[in-house]
């Protein structure tokens, strides 16, 4: 097993890079696995994207192995497209169902994703806020980063102090997502997300990154100023975070391999 641990700043980020796809996926899957394991109803931040996947992969086979169980755990996911019914092809809900939900002893009713679809929006990001911190908030939040550095929908130039809210898609977010849709033209423009306060929240953070195509932003989340323009950044900040990279998603980092 290949794994390198970096030195960030101090007292900052952990950052670990995996060897291997599987490796990546199993360190990815036993961070969650920690959680279940100190307290059966834990409380996860849950994300998606391609990133993610191997690790929902591992987490299902795992639980239809019998080694864990969702039966207590309550999701929340990070965030959703605004204005697309739930079961549309390229929802967030929909991934969540064909990558983990439907694998898994999850309660249903203990699955929360932003409602992108509510007649008001506002009210049900509020309402979003209110879930989270009646379930006393997050004991583990997964993330992803995007190319330009937003962490769930808070794209550069999104205040720390954000709760959930409704965003304007960047060209390139909604570029990310075009092939899913069928063309950029049908990617909604707006989404709908838990803010950076919201994650910054959770009692512990993994961000996860793949591919030579995030090894510039990781550098810059994990190296550089702590500023608005690179939303990642804001986990400089946090007491309790994990970066879980592949090699090239860690090549750019400085004392790095
Ligand atoms: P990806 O998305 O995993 O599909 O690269 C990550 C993100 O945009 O947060």
């Amino acid at each position: 097993m290949t794994e390198h641990l970096f030195a960030g700043r101090r007292g900052g980020p952990q950052v670990i890079v995996a060897g291997s796809e599987r490796e990546f996926a199993v360190l990815a899957a036993d961070k969650v696995q920690r959680e279940i394991r100190g307290r059966a109803d834990c409380v996860l931040a849950v994300p998606t994207g391609n990133t993610p996947t191997t690790m929902y992969a591992e987490l299902s086979q795992r639980c239809r192995d019998g080694e864990l169980s969702f039966a207590e755990v309550r999701t929340f996911n990070l965030d959703e497209f605004v204005g697309l019914p739930g079961d549309h092809r390229a929802s967030f809900e929909t991934y969540m169902m064909q990558n983990f939900f439907t694998h898994i002893d999850i309660d249903m009713a203990n699955v929360h994703i932003p409602n992108g679809h509510a007649a008001n929006l506002e009210q049900a990001c509020v309402e979003f806020e209110r879930n989270i911190a009646a379930v006393g908030g997050f004991d583990l939040a997964v993330m992803g980063i995007g190319a330009n550095g937003h962490i769930a929908f808070n794209e550069p130039g999104t205040s720390f102090d954000s709760r959930t809210h409704v965003v304007t898609l960047s060209e390139g977010s909604r570029e990310a997502h075009a092939s899913a849709f069928g063309g950029l033209q049908r990617v909604p423009l707006e989404g709908v997300t838990m803010g950076i306060a919201t994650l910054l929240g959770a009692r512990r953070i993994v961000l996860l990154a793949k591919g030579a195509d995030k090894a510039d932003i990781v550098a810059h989340a994990l190296q550089g100023p702590v500023t608005a323009e690179v939303p990642a950044s804001a986990l400089q900040r946090h007491q309790n975070v994990t970066f879980i990279l592949d090699q090239p998603a860690a090549s750019q980092l400085v004392g790095g391999q």
